[in-house]
């Protein structure tokens, strides 16, 4: 098939239009939709139905599934799915993370050796006002930069902390287990990769994780960094998603960054996610190493 699809907002999001996912796709589908996402970071696939098998099944066609370190937020029937909702069960525990406040701009897994830099994300219930997402592209941030900041940027690596990301969370998703404690000690990663299909370079970012830049001094580290998120979460470089019921919405981490709006405590929210670990052959996957103490 040739696939139907239109830009957002006249932004890098992409609809792709007709797809019933809860129904298996065929190899040239999902090769069309591999070469689309290779320029369209964001994916919107609107009007879908999918329980957590039909969510699985179709993340899986692009790689394997990661069970996060917030195993506290797998669902009890399908641990690969990640519930998103502030709803809570009927012993006042949330049912999953994230809560109602707002999530600063932050790229999934960035505090992960091996991260798992494909996710996506589908809406079953949503307050009337505000929990709108926001993604911005770090490839068209790179390519506007100024050349004094590229060339500041340019071959160096970024400290990324979970702890750091934790200390930004609500209530109870501030507390993680040893097991997870284990798996996310501070790592570092390039701050700037080339997509290996497209060839454009692209930055690499987390505003919820990153506590420094190797070889630098905090203060000329933080400040740079500063300078870049500022510059690269210009209104030009993002698309805002405002969601609808039975929005699936892929994306890839590799070369974005995300952040949502908070929403009323009372309203319900509930999405379901997955993480999927993608290949470098064809996206933008941060090779991490131990972050050493300065
Ligand atoms: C996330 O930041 O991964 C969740 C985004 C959302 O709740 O819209």
């Amino acid at each position: 098939m040739l696939l139907k699809s239109r830009a957002l907002d006249n932004s890098f999001a992409c609809e792709v239009l007709g797809l019933r996912l809860w129904e298996p796709q065929d190899d040239q589908t999902i090769d069309e939709l591999r070469a689309l996402w290779a320029r369209h970071p964001v994916l919107v696939f609107g009007r879908q139905a999918l329980s957590e098998d039909e969510l699985a099944n179709f993340s899986t066609r692009f790689g394997p599934l990661e069970r996060t370190v917030r195993t506290d937020w797998a669902s009890p029937a399908r641990p690969e799915v990640g519930l998103i909702s502030n709803l809570k069960d009927a012993q006042a525990k949330p049912i999953g993370g994230l809560g109602d406040g707002e999530i600063q701009w932050h790229s999934d897994q960035s505090y992960m050796l091996n991260p798992a830099t494909g996710a996506m994300l589908y809406a079953l219930e949503l307050p009337l006002e505000g929990g709108a997402t926001s993604w911005v592209d770090l490839s068209a941030a790179f390519a506007g930069l100024p050349d004094r900041l590229k060339h500041a940027v340019e071959g160096k690596h970024g400290i990324f902390s979970y702890i750091k990301r934790l200390a930004g969370y609500q209530g109870v998703d501030r507390v993680i287990s040893e097991e997870a404690k284990q798996k996310t000690p501070p790592i570092r990663h390039p701050l700037v990769h080339t997509h290996p299909i497209t060839g454009r370079k692209a930055l690499y970012l987390d505003s919820t994780t990153t506590v420094g830049v190797e070889g630098m001094g905090e203060a000329s580290g933080a400040s740079l960094l500063e300078e870049i998120y500022e510059f690269a979460t210009r209104p030009e470089f993002t698309y805002c998603h405002h969601w609808q019921i039975g929005d699936a919405l892929l994306w890839d981490n590799g070369f974005t960054m995300h952040r949502r709006e908070p929403f009323d405590p009372l309203a319900r929210r509930l999405m379901k996610r997955t993480t999927i670990f993608l290949s470098r052959e064809r996206h933008i996957v941060p090779e991490g190493s131990l972050a050493v103490a300065a």
